[in-house]
């Protein structure tokens, strides 16, 4: 069985769905222990049941602060004893409580090529740019936004006439397929987070692994 893994999601989930798929397919060995949302409609809960897989949810709104539901978050998680932690659409900025908790074992995908365009509304931007790439980023959380070491990239060209719903779509397909490989990578021990920095094959690694895509 592979490293015990809770995915938080918000929405639609649909990486949760590809790590399912992945896991389902033999191409993943991770153990889907439990998948978190702070939103109870997000559709990611039904593809979580649907999947045999626990579901947990607690509503940010229902605390006064960021640490105090995070606080929460972690004692919830605690109960699955997550080896690794893989944020697939969670719209909520982590304390740095949580990041110092699970320091190293909390992934995130970010839909751009980091460390351009952190934060939101990214494919509007790349195309408002005029960029030739654009991508999406699996990385480690720090306590900084967007910002903890890269692990892997997933890139492809930018046609300047397609809308950013269009760009949004190829991006996503793309993350389906680089971040059940960069979370397998990391759950096997190959990636590693160390002194702040991302290693690979016990190398630091000094830029992500990047992958193009059509
Ligand atoms: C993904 O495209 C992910 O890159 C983005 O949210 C989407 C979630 O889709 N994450 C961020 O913007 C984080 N800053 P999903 O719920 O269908 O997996």
């Amino acid at each position: 069985m592979g490293c015990r893994t809770a995915i938080l999601i918000s929405g639609s989930g649909t990486n949760l769905q590809a790590f399912i798929d992945a896991v389902a397919e033999g191409d993943l060995d991770l153990e889907l222990s439990v998948v978190f949302s702070n939103d109870p409609g997000a559709f990611g809960l039904r593809r979580a049941a649907g999947a045999g897989i626990p579901g947990e949810c607690i509503r940010h709104g229902d605390f006064p602060d960021r640490e105090s539901f995070d606080r929460a978050v972690m004692a919830t998680l605690e109960r699955y004893e997550p080896e690794l932690l893989v944020l697939a659409g969670f719209m909520r900025i982590l304390s740095p409580v949580f990041v110092s908790r699970y320091e190293g074992k909390i992934l995130n995908v970010h839909p751009a090529l980091l460390p351009k365009y952190p934060g939101l509304d990214t494919h509007r931007r790349v195309l408002e740019a005029g960029d030739e790439w654009h991508g999406s980023t699996v990385h480690f959380v720090t306590a900084e936004l967007d910002a903890g070491p890269r692990i892997l990239q997933g890139r492809l060209r930018v046609d300047p006439a397609e809308t950013a719903p269009e760009l949004q779509q190829r991006v996503q397909a793309i993350e389906h397929r680089i971040y059940p490989e960069a979370a397998g990578l990391v759950g096997s021990g190959r990636i590693e987070f160390r002194a702040g920095q991302s290693w690979i094959d016990g190398e630091p690694a000094e830029r992500p692994i990047i992958r193009t895509f059509d």
